[in-house]
């Protein structure tokens, strides 16, 4: 039996596109694609050697003992200390020359200020109705409910 060409014609075109599909996965598939999964395996170890920046809250008791067990007995107990210091692994590996941010009052309306939108345990003030001047004048930051004072007044005696 004779095939007819436009038969012929149609297997070629098939032939043409089926192949270039092929040509184009082999020459666009990065390497590594599809060792484990539909990702590159090599992109584990790319990722894994990105520096780490944040050391974590548990890396600050060893030397802030003091701190961290004022911190823990305060209404700041759930808080990150990054959070507030910035990321601190340098500071961990070399805490004499990597200093981290000391940071004002400036910290605290951006979890305090006043917003509808947050529920109404979260404690908001309105700062134009709060007491007047810098907030960590009046709260120990790592225990805010503690006012600064006490402890000028006991080291003044
Ligand atoms: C709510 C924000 C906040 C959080 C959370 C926080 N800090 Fe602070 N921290 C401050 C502020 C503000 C100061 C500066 C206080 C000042 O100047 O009187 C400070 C100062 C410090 C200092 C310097 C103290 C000094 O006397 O010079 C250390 C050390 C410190 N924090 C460690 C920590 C550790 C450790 C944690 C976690 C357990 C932590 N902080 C969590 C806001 C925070
Ligand atoms: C290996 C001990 C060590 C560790 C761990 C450590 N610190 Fe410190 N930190 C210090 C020392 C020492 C200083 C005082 C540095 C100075 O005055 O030169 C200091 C100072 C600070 C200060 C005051 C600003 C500055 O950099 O001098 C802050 C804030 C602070 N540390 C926060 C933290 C936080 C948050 C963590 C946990 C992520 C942490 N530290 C972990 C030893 C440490
Ligand atoms: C990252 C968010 C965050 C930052 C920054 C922060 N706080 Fe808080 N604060 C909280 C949370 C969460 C609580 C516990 C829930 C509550 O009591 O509203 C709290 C509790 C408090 C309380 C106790 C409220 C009560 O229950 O009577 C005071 C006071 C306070 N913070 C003051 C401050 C001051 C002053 C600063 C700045 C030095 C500050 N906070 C920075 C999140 C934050
Ligand atoms: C002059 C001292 C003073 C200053 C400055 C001050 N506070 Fe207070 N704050 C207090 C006292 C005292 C209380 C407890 C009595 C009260 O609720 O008014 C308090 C209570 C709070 C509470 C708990 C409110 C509640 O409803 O339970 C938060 C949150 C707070 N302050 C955050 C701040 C922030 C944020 C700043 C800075 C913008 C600040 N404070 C500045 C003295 C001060």
């Amino acid at each position: 039996m004779k095939v007819p060409p436009q038969i012929v014609r149609l297997l070629i075109v098939t032939v043409v596109l089926v192949g270039s599909y092929f040509v184009a996965k082999s020459l666009l598939t990065p390497p590594t694609f599809g060792e484990l999964g539909w990702y590159r395996a090599a992109a584990l170890e790319e990722l894994a050697q990105h520096k780490l920046t944040y050391a974590g809250k548990q890396e600050c008791e060893v030397c802030h003992d003091d701190i961290w067990q004022m911190f823990h007995a305060g209404k700041h107990q759930t808080l990150s200390c990054e959070g507030c210091h910035g990321p601190a692994m340098r500071h961990v590996d070399d805490p004499e020359n990597e200093h981290l941010l000391k940071p004002g009052s400036d910290q605290c309306l951006r979890c305090h200020q006043q917003n509808p939108s947050r529920p109404d345990w979260y404690t908001q003030i309105d700062p134009e109705e709060h007491l007047e001047g810098e907030c960590i004048e009046c709260h120990i930051p790592h225990n805010p409910t503690e006012m600064p004072e006490e402890e000028e007044a006991s080291s003044e005696q």
